[in-house]
């Protein structure tokens, strides 16, 4: 795992869109799966500054939402496909062709997620996963438990997950999670997983200690070749690292 500390939240929102952007100098038609939340807010808004300046460099781009609040409706302000559709897709000129995503109010949720799997399968594998860290060490919707689930699956929210500011403001309350597996996320041709903020300085100390276990489910990202983990300096607060290991 290469693992950077920055400066700010700026800096590594600089630092992952110029990553994402080589990716996607590498292979134009490039499927990045992308995380919703804070953190990885500005990093899509300076990927739409560069679409403003070059949208060529997006004309082939295609993405993969990586989860979804289950229960509310899609066009909540809550909802990942809301935040999708704002903050990226719209500003990259990214049509449905080139869109796949789980619907957050499908009438048969295991169908749903058959149906993204089957899409994963033709589309897939991912070539960039970006990635935040949850509070409880969640990624994606796989949330901690005595095992994980290698597939697209329905996911039980914690209290902690439920918490999270994107639901805190919807108007409806989600009732289950739909999330891409740890098997989809980890064959990857490459990650990046974002950490920022002190409120994060706890769970990124445990991750960074290399246990890996189901109870800190991104502490799989061990296993994979190709991590590259960026963290602000009050996410790495904690840590016992300088960087770069
Ligand atoms: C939510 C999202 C995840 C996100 C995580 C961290 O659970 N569904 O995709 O990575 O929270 O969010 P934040 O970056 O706001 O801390």
């Amino acid at each position: 795992m290469e693992i950077t500390i920055l400066e700010s939240h700026e800096d590594l929102s600089r630092q992952a869109a110029a990553t994402i952007l080589r990716q996607l100098e590498a292979k134009k038609d490039m499927l990045l799966c992308a995380a919703t939340g804070d953190t990885p807010a500005r990093t899509y808004e300076l990927m739409a500054q560069e679409y403003r300046h070059r949208p060529d460099r997006f004309s082939d781009l295609r993405v993969l939402k990586l989860d979804e609040w289950g229960g509310l409706p899609m066009t909540d302000p809550g909802s990942c496909e809301n935040y999708l559709q704002t903050r990226l897709l719209s500003q990259l000129d990214i049509n449905d062709s080139r869109f796949l995503s789980f619907r957050s109010d499908p009438a048969d949720p295991q169908e749903e997620c058959r149906r993204i799997q089957g899409q994963l399968s033709q589309a897939g594998p991912i070539d960039c996963c970006l990635l935040g860290l949850g509070l409880n060490g969640h990624i994606g919707f796989n949330e901690p438990a005595p095992f994980l689930q290698p597939g697209c699956h329905i996911a039980r929210l914690s209290t902690t997950t439920l918490r999270h500011t994107m639901v805190a403001e919807a108007k409806r309350q989600p009732t289950y999670g739909l999330t891409l597996g740890m098997a989809d996320i980890l064959q990857a041709g490459m990650i990046l997983i974002l950490i920022s903020g002190s409120i994060k300085k706890d769970i990124a100390r445990k991750f960074l200690s290399k246990q890996v276990t189901p109870e800190l489910p991104a502490s799989f990202l061990w296993l994979h070749a190709n991590v590259i983990c960026l963290l602000d300096k009050e996410a790495a607060e904690a840590c016992d690292i300088q960087g770069n290991k």
